[in-house]
């Protein structure tokens, strides 16, 4: 492993907005968000958050509600913890976990809301179960979230959006208010929704894509 990993191992493993393996909190923590966060402000998601840019940014917006940020990569975490950390964003943490388990880590309608950034596209049909807005996927976000909760989904790889509309459409989930955009940087209401956050991914392949994939909807 190189040197710069290790010490961002390092610094995860003192940080308290990182919870990854190894801390007490790490087991502990399924029903007790709000007990962490101290307060009963609403739980936003950010699943496959990479260096979680959308959850330090909204973070920053939303100081009434509470964010995690979710991925595997200990050395993506990070980096969001870092920002989190130095802007003193006591509003948002992140979990170091298989997004598969997640249900080992909330309980049952503890989530208002969830949002999926840049997920691999995950082509292949045998990986189609990998994909986060798969309907594995999905059936795991609608039982972690609230009634009424919302779902957003961002992607540059158009072949994953038109799958997932095709999921959503196929009514195994039945769903409201889905409002959704081909081209987000040509739909001025939907984009103003972003306050100008990018992430990492999008800032490497919007200008090769050239049009970014929204959407958002709600579990019926
Ligand atoms: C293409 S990157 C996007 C990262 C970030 N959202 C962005 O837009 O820059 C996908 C991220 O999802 C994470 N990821 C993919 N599958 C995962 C899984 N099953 N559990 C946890 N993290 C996962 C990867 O580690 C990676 O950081």
């Amino acid at each position: 492993m190189g040197r710069h990993k290790l010490i961002r191992f390092e610094v995860n493993a003192q940080r308290e907005n990182v919870i990854e393996p190894g801390k007490e909190i790490f087991s502990e923590i399924k029903g007790n968000w709000r007990k962490f966060f101290k307060n009963d402000n609403p739980i936003v998601l950010e699943v496959g958050c990479g260096r979680g840019e959308y959850t330090t940014g909204l973070a920053g917006i939303y100081r009434d509600k509470n964010f995690v940020g979710i991925d595997i990569k200990g050395a993506r975490i990070w980096k969001g913890s870092t920002v989190a950390f130095q802007n003193n964003y006591h509003n948002a943490a992140f979990l170091r976990i298989k997004i598969q388990n997640i249900e080992e880590f909330f309980e049952k309608k503890e989530v208002n809301e969830i949002w999926i950034t840049f997920p691999d596209p995950r082509p292949k049909d045998k990986d189609e179960r990998r994909r986060l807005t798969s309907p594995r996927f999905l059936q795991i976000y609608k039982d972690l979230m609230l009634e009424g909760g919302m779902v957003h989904f961002k992607t540059d790889n158009l072949g994953l959006f038109e799958y997932t509309l095709e999921v959503l459409n196929s009514g195994e989930f039945p769903i409201k208010d889905l409002v959704f955009t081909k081209d987000l940087y040509n739909d001025a209401e939907l984009l103003k929704e972003h306050f100008g956050i990018q992430t990492t991914y999008e800032k490497k392949f919007l200008p090769v894509v050239k049009a970014i994939n929204y959407m958002r909807f709600r579990f019926a």
